[in-house]
Parts: C-alpha cells; sequence; structure tokens
C-alpha cells in the first residue's frame, strides 16, 4: 500500500494526442470540450487553407475557394495528421524499445463493421464474447481496436493487466474520457478521481474505514499507522450486529409469503440482496438505515424489467431506477465512445437521475454536519471508536459535496457488487444441488442451526470460501474496467502464455520486444475473461467447481500467480471493502442456509426477454449452459433478476 505515498506525478512529456491541451477542462464541461474538439476538427483546418490560398498563394479565392478543393484539402489534412502521430509513436516506440500492439483490420475504413459489430453484439450476444472473438481471431490477448481511427487497447492478458493496476500503476490514471462520462452521476466520489484529489480523498477513507473493514486477520500489517489504530480493535466486530439484523429482515421477506406457501412463490432474490447490501451498508457507512426492504417488492410474473433486475413503482423503487439508469447511461457513453455529448447537446442524461439519488443523500449530510456543529457547541466528543463513516468525513470537511459524492460512491462500491456475488451463489445453488447440501453441511457442522456467528467460525468455512472465490471467478462483479495511459507511453510486459504456443508452432512471432503502450490512451481491460482462460486455469476453467480452490494441483496454479484472479482488483486502487465484503457474503450465506435446503430456479416468472436467447445452446464454454442472462453495466448483473424458489424440505 506504501506505493500510494511514494507515487509522484509523471512529468509532462511532449504530447502526440492534441487533445491533451484541454486536460485541465473540468470533467463536468462536456460541452465545451466537444465545442473545442469540433473547433480543432473543423475550423482550425478551415482557416489554415483560408491563409494558404489567400496569403501563401496569393491565388485568386474565387477560383480555390471551391467545395472540391476545399475537400481535398480536409483529406491531406487528415492524412498528414495521422502520417505525424505515426511518426510521432514510431518514434516513441523506438525510444521504448517495443512494438505495436497488433490493429484490428475491419472491412470498412475506420472499423465501422467492427464498431457496428460490437453495439449489436451488446443487446444480444453473450458477455464479453466480442472481445473473445476478436482475440481469438488475432491470436493476442491484447489488441487495438483502433475504431474510427482512434488507438483503443483492449486486453484479456493476466500480465498486462497486472501492471495497469498495480505494478505500472504510474502510467496509468482513469483518465479524462472516464470522469467526463461519470462526473454528472459520481462528481468527486473516490471512483472518479485521480492523483492529488484521489490522495485526499483515499487518506479520508483510509482514516474512516480503511481499518473499520478490515478484519482482525489483517491488523498486524497495519500496525505502523497509529492514527487509524483504535479501529483495529475487536469490538469492531460490531458490524455482525449490522449483518444479522440485515440478514434477519432478508430472511423474513424470503419466508412470509404467508407460511404455507414458502418455496412455492418465487421471488427476485438479485433486487433482495440489492436491498440488503443497501441498508447494511448504509447502516454501517452513515448510522441510518436506508430502509429499502421495507418497500414494495417485485411481484414475480407482474413485474417488468427495470434498467438492469426488475422495476418497482414506489419512491424506493425511483431512487433504485434512477441509480441503475445512471450506470446504463454512463456504460452507452462508454460504447458511443469520443462523441458521445453529440447525443447529450441539449440533454445531460443522467442530470435527473443524479438529481434523485441525491435528494436520497442530501438529508443525511445536512443531518450530519448539523450534528458536528451541535457537538461543538456543547463540547463533546465522541470516542474514534464510535464513529461511523459518514461522522469522520464530517470530521475531515465541511464541504456537502465532497461528504455527499463519498457516500454514492460507496453505496454503489458495496450494493451491486455484494448483491451480485449473492446472487450468482444462489444460482449455483440453484443448478447444483450437490454444492448447496454439501455448504449446508458444513454451515450446520460448524455454526449449528442458530446461535450467535463469530469471526472464529466464518474463517473455518473452507468450503464456504471456495465457493465464494468460485463464484467471483467465473462471474466477477466488476467485469470489466477503463483506465487511460498518461502522456508519453510506455512498454508492457511480455504477454501472458495464452497464445504463446500457436505462435511458437508458427513460427511467426520472433519479436522478444515488448509492447508499446502509447500515451493518453484508453486501456478497456477484462479481468471475466483473464479469469477463465483456460491457459491460465487449466481446460476446465469455464468449468464451476469450487474444489479447485482447495485442492493441491490446480490450487498451486493460483498460489504461484495470485495476480491471475482480481475480483477486488489490486495495486493502490484496491477494493476497500474486499474482508467487509466476504464477511457479510458468508454471515448472510450460513444463516440462510441454516433456514433454507432447496433453492430452484423459476424460469416461467422471468420478465420478457431476459431468458437466454435459444441460439447461445450451440455456443460452447458457459454461453451453452446458461440458464440466465448475465449482462454488465459497471457491475454485472442478471438481466431481469435471479427470480428463484427458495424452500425447507419437510425435515
Ligand atoms: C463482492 C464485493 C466487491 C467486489 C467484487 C468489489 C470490487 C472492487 C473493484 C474491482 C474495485 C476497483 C475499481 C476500480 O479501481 O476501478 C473496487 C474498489 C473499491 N471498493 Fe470494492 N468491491 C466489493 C465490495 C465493496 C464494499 C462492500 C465496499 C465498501 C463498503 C467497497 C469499497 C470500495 C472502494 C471505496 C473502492 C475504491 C478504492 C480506490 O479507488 O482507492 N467494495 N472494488
Ligand atoms: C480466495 O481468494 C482470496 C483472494 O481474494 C485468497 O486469499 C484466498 O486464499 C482464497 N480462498 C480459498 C479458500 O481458496
Amino acid at each position: 500500500m506504501e506505493t500510494v505515498f511514494r507515487y509522484i506525478s509523471m512529468p509532462i512529456l511532449p504530447q502526440i494526442n492534441p487533445q491533451f491541451s484541454l486536460s485541465n477542462m473540468h470533467p463536468s464541461n462536456y460541452r465545451m470540450r466537444l465545442f473545442f474538439d469540433l473547433l480543432r476538427i473543423f475550423v482550425l483546418p478551415s482557416v489554415v487553407f483560408y491563409l494558404i490560398t489567400t496569403q501563401l498563394i496569393k491565388m485568386n479565392i474565387n477560383l480555390l475557394m471551391t467545395p472540391p478543393s476545399y475537400f481535398v484539402f480536409i483529406i491531406c489534412w487528415l492524412i498528414s495528421k495521422s502520417f505525424l502521430t505515426r511518426i510521432l509513436q514510431r518514434a516513441e516506440r523506438q525510444k521504448l524499445g517495443a512494438k505495436r500492439i497488433p490493429c484490428i483490420r475491419g472491412a470498412w475504413p475506420g472499423n465501422v463493421d467492427v464498431l457496428l459489430k460490437m453495439l449489436r453484439a451488446f443487446k444480444t450476444s453473450y458477455i464479453l464474447d466480442v472481445y473473445l472473438q476478436l482475440f481469438e481471431e488475432y491470436q493476442c490477448t491484447t489488441l487495438n481496436t483502433r475504431i474510427l481511427w482512434t488507438d483503443h487497447i483492449i486486453t484479456m492478458d493476466q500480465e498486462h493487466i497486472k501492471f495497469v493496476l498495480s505494478t505500472g500503476f504510474e502510467h496509468f490514471w482513469r483518465g479524462r474520457w472516464q470522469k467526463e462520462r461519470m462526473e454528472r452521476f459520481l462528481g468527486q466520489g473516490i471512483f472518479n478521481r485521480d492523483d492529488e484529489m484521489w490522495r485526499m480523498v483515499s487518506e479520508i477513507h483510509d482514516k474512516c474505514q480503511r481499518s473499520a473493514f478490515t478484519d482482525t486477520i489483517v491488523t498486524q500489517k497495519n500496525q505502523h499507522r497509529g492514527n487509524t489504530r483504535p479501529f483495529f480493535a475487536r469490538e469492531r466486530i460490531s458490524d455482525f450486529d449490522i449483518f444479522e439484523r440485515y440478514t434477519a429482515q432478508t430472511l423474513n421477506i424470503i419466508s412470509s409469503p404467508s407460511s404455507h406457501s414458502v418455496g412455492k412463490t418465487p421471488i427476485d432474490v438479485q433486487d433482495l440482496y440489492s436491498r440488503f447490501a443497501l441498508d447494511a451498508a448504509s447502516e454501517f457507512l452513515f448510522g441510518q438505515n436506508l430502509d429499502t426492504l421495507s418497500a414494495t417488492l417485485p411481484v414475480a410474473g407482474k413485474t417488468k424489467m427495470g434498467p438492469k433486475g426488475s422495476a418497482t413503482e414506489d419512491p424506493w423503487g425511483s431512487f433504485a431506477s434512477s441509480f441503475e439508469m445512471a450506470q446504463q447511461v454512463i456504460t452507452a457513453r462508454s460504447r458511443v465512445g469520443y462523441f458521445w455529448p453529440v447525443f447529450e447537446l441539449f440533454r445531460d442524461k443522467n442530470a435527473l437521475n443524479a438529481e434523485v439519488v441525491h435528494q436520497w443523500l442530501d438529508p443525511l449530510v445536512r443531518c450530519a454536519l448539523g450534528e458536528k456543529e451541535k457537538m461543538k457547541k456543547a463540547g463533546i466528543c465522541s470516542p474514534v471508536a464510535e464513529k461511523n463513516f459518514l461522522q469522520h468525513l464530517a470530521e475531515s470537511t465541511d464541504d456537502p459535496i465532497i461528504i455527499r459524492d463519498q457516500l454514492l460512491s460507496l453505496l454503489l462500491a458495496a450494493r451491486d457488487t455484494t448483491a451480485c456475488l449473492l446472487t450468482f451463489v444462489t444460482y449455483f445453488m440453484a443448478i447444483y444441488p450437490d454444492v448447496t447440501k454439501r455448504l449446508r453441511a458444513e454451515v450446520l457442522e460448524h455454526c449449528g442451526a442458530a446461535g450467535s456467528i463469530t469471526y472464529e467460525q466464518l474463517r473455518n468455512l473452507k468450503y464456504m470460501r471456495a465457493v465464494i472465490n468460485e463464484t467471483l471467478r467465473l462471474y466477477p462483479p466488476v467485469p470489466l474496467n477503463v483506465r487511460e495511459s498518461r502522456a508519453g507511453g510506455c512498454s508492457l510486459p511480455p504477454s501472458d502464455p495464452t497464445f504463446k504456443a500457436d505462435y511458437n508452432a508458427n513460427m511467426m512471432d520472433h519479436d522478444p520486444r515488448p509492447l508499446h503502450m502509447p500515451g493518453s490512451t484508453a486501456i478497456t481491460f477484462l479481468p471475466l475473461l483473464a479469469q477463465r482462460n483456460k491457459e491460465l486455469w487449466g481446460s476446465d476453467a469455464d468449468v464451476f467447481d469450487p474444489d479447485r480452490w482447495l485442492e493441491g494441483e490446480r490450487l498451486s496454479r493460483f498460489v504461484a500467480n495470485p495476480m491471475m484472479f482480481t475480483p477486488f482488483s489490486a495495486g493502490p486502487r484496491i477494493c476497500l471493502g474486499q474482508n467487509y465484503a466476504y464477511n457479510e457474503a458468508s454471515f448472510f450465506l450460513v444463516r440462510l442456509l441454516q433456514q433454507f435446503d432447496t433453492f430452484s430456479l423459476a424460469p416461467e416468472v422471468q420478465p420478457d426477454g431476459s431468458l437466454p436467447p435459444p441460439q447461445w445452446k450451440h455456443k460452447k464454454g458457459r454461453q451453452a449452459e446458461e440458464k440466465i442472462w448475465p449482462a454488465a453495466a459497471l457491475t454485472l448483473f442478471v438481466k431481469g433478476g435471479l427470480w428463484v424458489r427458495v424452500a425447507r424440505e419437510a425435515h
């Protein structure tokens, strides 16, 4: 973690990318950015054209100022610009002793056919399959899509992912474009800032919670941080009270459709788990319950599809739907790419979503700031250990916007990811009853049929941990992510062995030079594909088999190379909530399995359009067997929700 503090901003190297001059603009100014870009693209060449024809050549304007000659000029302009870029990139490559990342060669200019194929695929095909097909077609794990003549790197290469997140951290940042897309929704939240601002925010977070989330196992490592030590006290186990309360409420809902019909009425567990995760996180973070578990639940067979899962029509529904819509909008923007502002010139599609979400959070922020004032006036100081995250935030800053943005980012981090994990564990319990049986036996052996749960007990649930890891491997809640390289570029380490065998057989790749990552360029990395890569995980990589986490030979692959499993990311920006998430999920599953033993899917009540298309059956890997439709919008989710019957067999 020390890298965070060693890390200094990169010097600004000579710029290849001309857009960089606008980098100081605030990310919320997307219209201004577009305006300047259009100036650069259309007006600048026109002015140059005018000057050349009138001043330099002193030609008769009327003769030259014709559309055809203007057109020719623009073409020459573009060609020379891309030529110049190429020369500069080549110089950079030579300096680094690196070679080009392979480029996609589409049938149409600007790879427009590939773009159209991708846009279509996002609607109908299996998650991230478009990317996988490209990697297979080009027989490499890192590719440049060159869509609309713009460099955009995609990678499923484990070594390159490790470099972006960890060993080469200083060469990357979230970047301008990502911030621009997320600004309206996430603002100054920890997910949406780099460098100074991120360091500031993450120091606040450090003080408030790094410790609070961390269970006692990792205590030692952090002992040197004096200011955070109070949180390490075992008393923080009080978090278990929170898990207990909301788990109980959730299980009540599962068993409530009047007890005689338990197991007969399907419920959307994805929706339920999202409420559970949000209520627990809101109490944990700001000591107040958003109480979404008490609001109207979606009804089997009557529920329409919401932005992600199922839709509900009450005030809570409006929060959830705005919260999810906002994520969809951000995802759609990244698919449209660089020119998305063209479609939002008159209306920021996230303005309303952000407003609805903010209306939920603002009262909490006001309340915390008010409390702080009151305490200060009365001269009371509550012990550090008793403060929650919001109170710490209010201690660190008086800016309600900063506080609100941090809360929102954390709710996003805590809700959708944990709900996703629990949803897919439930999916596996439904399709593999043997797994359920074994899990349940372990739970009953170590925790009994009821009674309080301790850290020690959770730590002894080896099979449970293996099931959770295996679920996170096949369905990482953050299946893909984006970074941007800093100006100046860098070289990537050698690729992982995925396509090495083929290369060597074909004698195609004798060039041992590293790949050149151009400067100021987006790189999309795909943990989901890396975590299903047969070369890394063995020929059964697509198979759900928790035992791979418990057995010598297969486990040794992971032990030798832990970075092939990065559901929580890695490096300085690794997830802060990892231990919290493991504890929360395990706790919930223990209680769930103490009460229930049978889970079955209810495809007949999945909303229209949420079941996998029939043609998936003829494909390979997990896609052929999939009973649900996994999809991604910032985080992974099941389209239309996961409708299951949860039952207790007659004992
Ligand atoms: C299964 C559950 C979870 C998964 C799979 C997960 C995964 C991730 C991933 C992949 C990142 C890196 C994002 C990026 O850098 O672009 C991340 C960051 C983060 N996570 Fe989690 N997360 C989970 C639960 C939680 C929970 C419960 C919390 C808080 C209560 C949390 C708080 C955070 C925060 C604050 C960051 C940002 C760290 C930074 O940028 O410095 N996460 N998480
Ligand atoms: C699960 O993965 C974590 C890394 O996230 C690892 O430390 C742990 O050993 C794994 N657990 C099991 C049971 O393999």
